[in-house]
């Protein structure tokens, strides 16, 4: 089976819940995120920082940056001279990463941004890195190229990208099975593995290095992509 057979995107289920529904499900969910999926996803998130090693005086964009988790790391990592900036959709994560950016130290270089990260409010070409950790698989099948280029335009030609998503690759019996949960409950679970690899191509990225984790029978891919044609 060619590598385009076999990551058909018509095989990844679809999400069923509007922009809308996710902005109020995750305001709900932001109290006891932390307790709850913090755990669950702090190896995938420690490798999605390594590989996208983030250096003194960057700008680093957290898309879908939940309760801020990442920004304390990231923050360290670019120092006084660079800047992080966490972008959430949901008005409860925004109201945690904020408590977590102060919690940190860090509001000097540290900021939170209500917004959809469709339509970021970054100009062009002025991000160094970005971290999408458990973000990408949430939005449609059908968006994913348009998401993907918002992304870029912030990226400029010099930017790097590092996903860390619910993958179908291996598609093992945890992965069916969470899909089967996926299609029953869209509205509560609406993270879904996707071929992260071959997304990340279609839409024009490089993907320079990626790692595959299991997460209690999960398949996790951690990629490193950068824009194709620079
Ligand atoms: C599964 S959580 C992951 C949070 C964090 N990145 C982590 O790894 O713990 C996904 C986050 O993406 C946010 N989100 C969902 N749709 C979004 C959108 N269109 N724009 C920005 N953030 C979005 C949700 O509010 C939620 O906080």
């Amino acid at each position: 089976m060619s590598d385009a057979a076999a990551s058909d995107p018509s095989s990844v289920t679809r999400v069923r819940r509007s922009p809308a529904e996710a902005q109020a499900w995750y305001s709900t969910l932001s109290r006891w995120y932390g307790t709850v999926a913090t755990p669950f996803e702090a190896d995938a998130l420690d490798a999605g920082l390594s590989l996208l090693d983030a250096a003194p005086g960057e700008c680093v964009l957290d898309v879908g940056t939940g309760t801020g988790e990442a920004i304390g790391p990231l923050a360290e990592a670019v120092g006084e001279d660079g800047r992080v900036v966490g972008v959430d959709i949901a008005a409860g994560m925004c109201r945690v990463a904020r408590e977590t950016v102060v919690a940190a130290g860090v509001a000097d270089r540290a900021t939170v941004a209500c917004a959809d990260a469709r339509g970021l409010p970054l100009r062009d070409g002025t991000v160094d890195a970005m971290l999408a950790s458990f973000t990408l698989e949430l939005f449609d099948t059908p968006v994913l190229g348009d998401v993907l280029d918002e992304w870029q335009r912030v990226l400029g030609d010099d930017g790097r990208l590092c996903v860390v998503a619910l993958s179908k690759r291996p598609e093992t019996v945890a992965v069916r099975a969470y899909e089967r949960l996926h299609e029953a409950f869209p509205r509560y679970l609406d993270c879904r593995p996707i071929y992260v690899r071959a997304t990340l191509r279609e839409a024009g990225f490089e993907v320079e290095t990626a790692l595959d984790l299991r997460l209690w029978g999960l398949s996790v891919t951690v990629a490193l992509a950068r824009p194709a044609f620079r």
